[in-house]
């Protein structure tokens, strides 16, 4: 018998519903409202086999210098025909010159390898309903907090532009800050998404205020279920399964080709948006 020719289309809104299915099927978290946000901000693709969704990919392009790829999933029952790559392709294609970064699975680290991705960083996913926390008294909810100036400093900690996520995510987020003399030192993000609510991005001027911006929201949130996805750089990992938040896995920071992207080192990232927007 023969196989059904597959094709890639351009992911749409309609893609919606089978995606979160297929996310579900990989033992992933991802609402239908985690997948549009993604898709809004991003060029997607589907693999389709007579309509049906089998495969997805997409890019997330940040301004000139660098994008990120996200959301790479074959169906199980299709997986190792060539279908990943061939997704892969369509969005490093979509990312132009731009550096591609992604966070690999141990499924996705193979193929990703194969394409000339080189790892420069390990991703640590915590999780949990935290332990009663005391509440710093230096950091605040923002009332009202322009993203356009949360978007330039994270520019600094990360490295390329991320405007268009500040926008989208200053309707789905509460920010925390902290401030001295007017001037934000750092802050963190707050919105639903998969099991519960994550807590990122956070960008901070050091570790200290990055752990009074997450034992805020820790103490502003009990009894919930809170997700941070750090990196092994931050030093934070240990602190964060103290605080209940345990370590449940995580990935392989990967990027090719290497771009010249040089973050200003006065703030640093210490969450994650999340695994997908980096
Ligand atoms: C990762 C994933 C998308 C790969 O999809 P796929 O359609 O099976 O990949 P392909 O068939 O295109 O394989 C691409 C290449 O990687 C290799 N490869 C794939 N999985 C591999 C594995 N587990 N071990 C070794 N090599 C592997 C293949 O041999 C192939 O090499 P080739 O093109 O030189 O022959 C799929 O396994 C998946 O959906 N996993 C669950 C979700 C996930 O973890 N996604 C990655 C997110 S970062």
């Amino acid at each position: 018998m023969q196989a059904s020719p597959i094709e890639i289309q351009s992911f749409q809104p309609e893609h919606l519903d089978a995606a979160v299915e297929l996310s579900r099927q990989a033992g992933w978290p991802h609402r239908r409202e985690d997948w549009a946000l993604v898709l809004s901000l991003s060029k997607g693709f589907v693999a389709l086999e007579n309509g049906r969704v089998v495969g997805t990919a997409m890019a997330t392009l940040l301004g000139d210098g660098c994008a990120t790829v996200n959301m790479v999933i074959v169906d199980e029952t299709m997986r190792g025909r060539g279908l990943g790559r061939q997704l892969m392709r369509a969005a490093m294609d979509a990312a132009e010159n731009r550096e591609c970064r992604l966070v690999a699975t141990a499924d996705g680290l193979p193929l990703y390898e194969k394409l000339g991705f080189a790892a420069f960083g390990e991703v640590l996913q915590h999780q949990g309903t935290p332990a009663a926390t005391e509440r710093p008294a230096d950091v605040a909810w923002a009332e009202t907090v322009a993203p356009a100036t949360l978007a330039a400093l994270d520019t600094q900690a990360f490295g390329a532009d991320r405007t268009a996520l500040f926008a989208a995510l200053a309707e789905r987020a509460r920010f925390a800050l902290v401030k001295e003399q007017g001037v934000i030192k750092g802050f963190a993000a707050l919105r639903a998404f998969g099991r519960g609510e994550v807590i990122g991005p956070v960008v901070a001027e050091n570790a200290e205020i990055a752990r009074d911006l997450i034992a805020f929201i820790l103490s502003e949130r009990p009894g919930a279920f809170l997700r941070v996805d750090t990196t092994a750089d931050t030093g934070l990992a240990p602190w964060l399964a103290e605080k209940g938040l345990g370590h449940v896995g995580g990935g392989i920071a990967m990027r090719r080709p290497k771009a010249d992207i040089a973050p200003d080192r006065k703030l640093k990232t210490f969450a994650l948006t999340s695994q997908a927007l980096g």
